[in-house]
């Protein structure tokens, strides 16, 4: 381990954790919506870009909107070790997920500066386009992007959920910046976050040495039957979309339960046409998120589910059309680098464990470029993708310690 008697300040993370919250804030909660190429979005971005500028950092924004700030290095054209996450959010998000991690990768970055510590190699903080993929699927999608898992042109001509074009939004917001995908090559990326589960409270555990993230499949269904009129129709003479969609939503969780083990299922989204209390519904949209950190019984899961959803739509003379909205298998982080983050907690006397990460992040993406790591600390209660989502200062102060001790052991390697 470093020497890392330095301490980061964890008040001024706080501070702008506070300030960065305040943008897109939901009204009477401690939470935050940002959805991805919002206004909101847009003027987060230029908040965490003014703190950018004011370290120095070399600022730098590539063809789909991901951002990178650029600091130091004594041998500043070798490759950086980045650090970072996102700033977008769900409609219902905390103000940590996220967030967190960019700001920690300023904080490191303006300790290394006030304390004279200058690595070997540059160290980058940057925050990535539309990572939840709440508005435009798929998650992670900048991320994705910036490692060539998906084109520039394909991304920008994403629809979203609400009819929007994912470019003509990232060029209304004025993020659609000049550098190709990758626009830097990281020597190492470690995202620090929060584990959004309940493992480590639950354990006694202040870090979380992430092994790796499940696979995640994402799908929309939608189901076209007819509407009718819901007193004089025949229950037989019924083609009802939104009964078909309530089926498989039950389904989904019958399914989950079933598999048992680490298995888990949402039907997070349902929508009905006309949606109305007395019309039998023509159409039914819906989405189902599932994910196992086996690919096997991932897909396993996915067929019986495609053979269920036939059936239920066959048996009430309805049709549906399936669309994938994400597919991502399990990722594995290199065993070197969880080691690294490991032994960088226990040095410090963190009670640390390994585990695997239930949520997606940018470093599954950033892994397909070059080792990546994840660094967890405790979410209160195990809420997230909630209003409420809260870790404790002392937790997030070790977090961001254990991410500058590991940070600056990657940037003396050669
Ligand atoms: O869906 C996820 O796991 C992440 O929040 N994008
Ligand atoms: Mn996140
Ligand atoms: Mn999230």
């Amino acid at each position: 381990m470093m020497d890392t008697s330095t301490r980061i300040d964890v008040e001024r993370v706080l501070g702008r954790l506070d300030e960065l919250a305040a943008v897109g804030a939901i009204p009477e909660t401690t939470g935050v919506a940002r959805l991805a190429l919002s206004d909101a979005d847009r003027a987060g971005r230029d908040l965490v870009v003014s703190w950018m500028h004011d370290l120095g950092l070399d600022i730098r924004v590539d063809a789909i909107g991901n951002v990178a700030g650029v600091w130091g290095g004594r041998e500043p054209n070798a490759h950086p070790v980045m650090c970072g996450s996102h700033i977008d959010t769900v409609k219902t998000g905390g103000r940590y997920d996220g967030a967190y991690g960019v700001l920690a990768g300023l904080e490191v970055i303006e300790s290394m500066i006030e304390r004279g510590v200058r690595p070997r190699r540059p160290i980058a903080v940057a925050f990535f386009t539309d990572e939840e993929g709440a508005r435009y699927a798929p998650d992670m999608l900048g991320s994705l992007v910036f490692v060539g898992g998906m084109t520039v042109e394909s991304a920008r001509d994403v629809v979203g959920n609400d009819g929007t074009v994912l470019g003509a939004e990232l060029d209304r917001i004025g993020y659609a910046g000049p550098l190709p995908c990758p626009m830097v090559v990281p020597h190492a990326y470690v995202e620090l976050h929060v584990e959004q589960g309940p493992v480590l409270e639950a354990e006694g555990f202040t870090i979380g040495a992430v092994t790796g993230v499940q696979g995640i499949s994402w799908q929309e269904l939608t189901f076209a039957g007819q509407s009718n009129h819901a007193g004089t129709t025949p229950m037989a003479m019924r083609h009802d979309a939104g009964y078909v969609a309530a089926r498989v939503a039950t389904h989904v969780r019958e399914l989950v339960s079933r598999i048992g083990g680490v298995q888990v299922g949402t039907v997070g989204a349902i929508e009905l046409h006309p949606n109305l209390v007395n019309v039998v519904a023509a159409q039914a949209k819906m989405t189902v998120d599932l994910r196992n950190t086996d690919d096997d019984v991932l897909r396993e899961a996915e067929r019986e589910l495609a053979r269920f959803v036939e059936r239920a739509a066959h048996d009430e003379g309805v049709t549906v059309e399936s669309r994938q909205l994400a597919r991502f298998e399990p990722v594995r982080f290199e065993d070197r680098l969880v080691d690294l983050v490991e032994t960088s907690a226990r040095a410090f006397g963190y009670k640390v464990r390994r585990l695997p990460s239930g949520a997606g992040h940018d470093a599954q993406m950033l892994a397909r470029l070059c080792p990546a790591a994840m660094i967890f600390v405790p979410s209160h209660d195990g809420l997230s993708h909630n209003v409420a989502e809260h870790t404790d200062p002392d937790d997030l102060a070790a977090g961001i310690n254990v991410l500058f001790d590991v940070l600056l052991q990657l940037a003396e390697e050669s």
